[in-house]
């Protein structure tokens, strides 16, 4: 998975503020509000991703190993105040006395805390840098990464010590994509390391720690699997051809997880679709091979299940990433992600795509979840200079984008209006990078339309974050 460094490549970096370390921590901060946000905007969104990107004098390796930093919109009466506080984690400490470790991909411990209880055959230790994503489990705000030490944090964002489940439940590695069910608790799916290797799918109920098996299965080779498919009654494993190659975690040349992963080239992606409810394989079916890290939702049509994704045609994206890459081919190296659905049905798996241009970090409005949906908000990632914002509509197969140059959008989240009837009735939240004043803004778009409504000014750049979530007043 390492592509050779190209240093003479020229490209325009513009974007690169947001991959520069930020100091700064705000508590409470009213930004200032150029337009109108809407009064009955009430609640907060909370966003997880990295913050610095060095510790001491070692420069991290890729833009997934940045430490964790969230941010907070809170909304109320038209106004919005900001915050933003690094998680106080074992890995900020190690990276703070200038040794990161257990990152996704740098590690200069020597021997990597994620990959060491291999060597030792010790118990696990991985990295508690929970960068990626938020959710709110039994009553707790939890910043995940894709190993389970995850980190709950209080509405003032200080952290209150590790998020643990209280279940049996065994996983070397565990999702942080949790989908939540808009008819109650989170489902989710993890990977434990073995003498057989199994992909585990879970349901967590609401107001619990304790994880319910839904379903386990066995692989020889398990494939880094960043998200999976949930419906109202069926769950899918899109298992692609990138491999982790446990083994190679023996090598003392191994500098972390990134280093495990192989494009295994003669191999297919299979689809498994799960019952909920028995736990029983339904399908289990592979197609012509393709990458995703994002699935977007999937809903139950009958016997068919359709399950929208943002497919590549490879993993050479992850590779691009990687912060050595992006300093020299900014993000030209990263090839388009594709909006694609599939049909998974019993005698047939159809393929189409619904959108021509390159989109990454889908959301879907929460209650549609898992359901029959018509709406997805995304990143446009094909604009030059900039990152724009899409609205598709999964009916009509449109398009409405938002786009201005210089402005790197980030991962939009959609807000329904109360007592809105129109599916698209809200407004998208998504902060935004401005290059050109290297200042991060939060823009406030129209949910129909992508007219703007307003944007607040935030004090600082903002390294360019993964995934959030609204948590409605
Ligand atoms: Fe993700």
């Amino acid at each position: 998975m390492r592509s050779p460094a190209q240093p003479n490549a020229v490209s325009d970096n513009a974007f690169m503020p947001g991959f520069r370390s930020l100091e700064r921590e705000l508590h409470e901060y009213s930004l200032p509000v150029e337009g109108s946000i809407p009064a009955w905007l009430s609640g907060t969104l909370l966003r997880n991703g990295p913050g610095k990107f060095e510790g001491g004098d070692a420069r991290l390796r890729h833009w997934f190993d940045g430490l964790a930093m969230i941010r907070k919109y809170e909304f109320a009466d038209g106004e919005v105040q900001y915050s933003n506080r690094f998680l106080r984690s074992e890995a900020y400490a190690d990276a703070m006395a200038g040794q990161p470790t257990g990152q996704f991909a740098t590690d200069r411990s020597g021997v990597g805390k994620l990959l060491g209880w291999l060597k030792r055959l010790g118990p696990p230790e991985p990295t508690d840098n929970a960068n990626v994503h938020v959710a709110r489990l039994d009553g707790e705000y939890v910043a995940q990464t894709e190993v389970p030490r995850w980190v709950q944090f209080n509405e003032d964002l200080d952290d209150s010590g590790p998020f643990a489940f209280e279940d049996d439940l065994d996983m070397d590695m565990i999702t942080a994509h949790l989908v939540a069910d808009p008819d109650g608790g989170h489902v989710g799916h993890g990977l434990s390391f073995g003498r057989t290797h199994e992909y585990v799918f879970f349901e967590i109920p609401d107001e619990s720690r304790h994880r319910k098996e839904i379903a386990s299965i066995p692989t020889d080779s398990p494939a880094y699997i960043h998200s999976i498919g949930v419906s109202e009654s069926r769950l899918v494993l899109v298992e692609t051809p990138l491999r982790i190659n446990i083994l190679r975690a023996l090598s003392p040349f191994t500098e972390g997880f990134f280093e495990l992963l192989d494009w295994e080239d003669d191999a297919d992606t299979r689809f498994v679709v799960i019952d909920r409810e028995s736990g029983e394989t339904v399908l289990d079916q592979t197609v012509d091979p393709f990458f995703t890290f994002h699935t977007i939702n999937a809903y139950d049509d009958g016997e068919e299940t359709v399950l929208d994704l943002v497919a590549f045609d490879d993993a050479t994206i992850v590779d691009a990433l990687s912060l050595e890459t992006l300093a020299t081919d900014g993000f030209d190296a990263a090839p388009p992600g594709r909006f694609v659905r599939f049909r998974l049905g019993p005698d047939n798996i159809s393929r189409r795509r619904l959108y021509d241009g390159g989109l990454e970090l889908p959301t879907v409005r929460t209650d549609r979840q898992t359901k029959p949906y018509r709406y997805v908000y995304a990143q446009a990632t094909d604009r030059e200079g900039a990152n724009g914002l899409v609205k598709i509509d999964t009916e009509r197969e449109t398009a409405t984008e938002f786009w201005q140059r210089d402005l790197y959008v980030e991962e939009p989240w959609m807000v329904p209006r109360p007592d809105g009837d129109a599916a698209d009735d809200g407004v998208v939240l998504a902060p935004a990078l401005d290059v050109d004043t290297e200042r991060s803004v939060l823009v406030v778009l129209d949910a129909a339309t992508l007219a703007e409504l307003a944007r607040a000014p935030v004090p600082h750049h903002n390294p360019f974050g993964f995934h959030g979530r609204f948590f409605p007043e």
